[in-house]
């Protein structure tokens, strides 16, 4: 064994230096260095389940055998799209987000429609589901399990915070699919500084990113994030695994989104919709649809927008409410929007489009509870204003997309033809998008009319209808 050097080690990203410093010289965070006795561990290989075996040289790529690994299933469609089109044997997955968020549930349910499937090659003959909690007891799994109606004798719980033990259960008894919650819980006695310290949770890591890959099961470990929104320990965590997912929502909405912030195995661009419910995470097949279904058609201050997650268009309602000031300045507020693209919107709206904002605090809200920050947004948070401070209703019928510019101008934003098919599958019949791509569309989906407008002026113009009062129609 060699003998144990003491490193003073970046809690936020994972530096190891000689000396202690009050600024770390990577990451620049101050007073984060932390003392901790490292014992040189023997150099582990950490790599992908298809990295070549020791002693291999080096092959001309033409020599290489094509990668043949076969995916497991996963029949919860949202997940595994997430995932990349299911899960590669022997791979590791960190699965983060807010407390409460809803980690724990969608990894036991992703336990449950595992251990039920036997029928898949890559996970055939394989033993059972082991669900290691390092933070909850076993009967708190049971309750949270009968919650979801799960009660499969395939899926095996480990309260255990003992990286030894766990490695014993986990060599005893061949499980085809291990999830660890939390990562940070996890402690070793071959690791000589505290439990939850940056070394640990690394350490603790790698060893049993190194049982997954050699007994090729899949892994799925749950990370903290901090305060600030980053995943809890070292940055290093990131790096090692295959694929990292952040399950996002608030906490007051039942919509989830997951996301893949780096895949190994996948596109990054893909996002999941769930909707947390009494029975655990259920899938959302139509975000749009969701989205939607509590709108008000013709209530002054509401516009649609159509914004991408990943490849995925998605309708959304943008609220604005418009009121006078009791402030010397006036005060701006969103939920859901980019805070700076807002106050761009509400300058460019008062200066070129004559809206009368300078006395008027304007909030703004996305329905819930999306975070919608692409400048194909910003229309329809215009029109949303707009339509609250002339209390005059946006089109019922019409959804909105285009980036403002400081002109006034209306900009061309990406993918454009699949925003508008999503907004005619959702029954919308007429688009408002920027006069410049509008020539180009002629032909748009079935009855969909595309409008086309030069300034966010004109645009108000075309899509402002008189207020009707007692109009219930929609
Ligand atoms: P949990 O999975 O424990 O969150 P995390 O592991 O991310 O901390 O989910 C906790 C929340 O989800 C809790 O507030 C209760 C809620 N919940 C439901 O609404 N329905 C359910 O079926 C379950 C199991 C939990
Ligand atoms: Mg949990």
């Amino acid at each position: 064994m060699p003998k144990p050097k003491t490193r003073y080690v970046c809690s936020v990203c994972g530096s190891a230096q000689p000396k202690w410093q009050g600024k770390c010289p990577d990451c620049g965070e101050w007073n984060t260095l932390v003392e901790t006795i490292i014992a040189e561990a023997p150099p582990g290989r950490v790599g992908s389940p298809s990295a070549s075996p020791a002693g291999v040289g080096p092959l001309a790529l033409p020599d290489i055998a094509a990668d043949g690994y076969e995916r497991i299933p996963v029949p919860i469609g949202e997940l595994s799209r997430v995932l990349g089109g299911g899960i590669v044997p022997g791979s590791v997955v960190l699965i983060s987000g807010d407390p409460g968020i809803g980690k724990s549930t969608l990894l036991l349910q992703l336990c449950a429609v595992l251990a039920e499937g036997g029928t898949d090659r890559a996970g055939a003959g394989r033993g059972p589901v082991l669900y290691v909690s390092g933070e909850e007891s076993a009967s708190q799994i049971k309750l949270r399990a009968a919650r979801l109606g799960i009660a499969s004798p395939n899926i095996l719980v480990l309260a255990e915070t003992h990286l030894e033990s766990i490695s014993a259960h986990i060599e005893k008894t061949q499980p085809r699919l291990v999830v660890v919650d939390s990562v940070q819980s996890i402690y070793s006695d071959a690791i000589q500084s505290a439990a939850g310290s940056v070394t640990q949770v690394r350490d603790c890591a790698a060893a049993l990113l190194r049982l997954a890959k050699s007994q090729t099961f899949p892994l799925f470990l749950v990370g903290h994030v901090t305060k600030e929104g980053a995943i809890a320990g070292p940055r290093v965590l990131e790096h090692m695994v295959d694929t990292v997912l952040y399950l996002e929502g608030e906490r007051f909405h039942s919509f989830r989104l997951l996301r893949s912030v780096k895949n190994r195995f996948g596109s990054t661009n893909e996002v999941g919709v769930f909707e947390m419910a009494e029975r655990g995470l259920v899938e959302v097949k139509n975000p749009s649809e969701a989205f939607l279904a509590e709108r008000l058609p013709n209530a002054a201050g509401s516009a649609i927008a159509v914004t991408m997650e990943g490849t995925r268009p998605i309708l959304v309602e943008v609220q604005a409410l418009t009121s006078a000031t009791a402030f010397a300045q006036p005060r701006r507020t969103g939920n859901g929007v980019d805070f700076n693209r807002l106050l761009l919107v509400t300058a460019v709206l008062s200066k070129r489009a004559r809206v009368r904002l300078s006395d008027q605090d304007v909030f703004v809200n996305v329905v819930g509870g999306l975070e919608v920050e692409e400048p194909a947004a910003d229309l329809a948070i215009a029109a949303a204003i707009a339509s609250s401070a002339r209390n005059r209703p946006v089109a019922a019928d019409l959804a909105l997309i285009g980036e403002v510019g400081l002109s006034g101008e209306l900009r061309s934003v990406g993918q454009l033809s699949r925003r508008i098919n999503e907004a005619a599958k959702l029954g919308f019949t007429r688009v408002l998008v920027p006069k410049t791509v509008a020539r180009k569309l002629e032909r748009s989906p079935a009855g969909l009319e595309v409008l086309g407008a030069r300034t966010v002026r004109e645009a108000i113009e075309m899509a402002l209808v008189p207020a009707a009062p007692g109009d219930e129609a929609g």
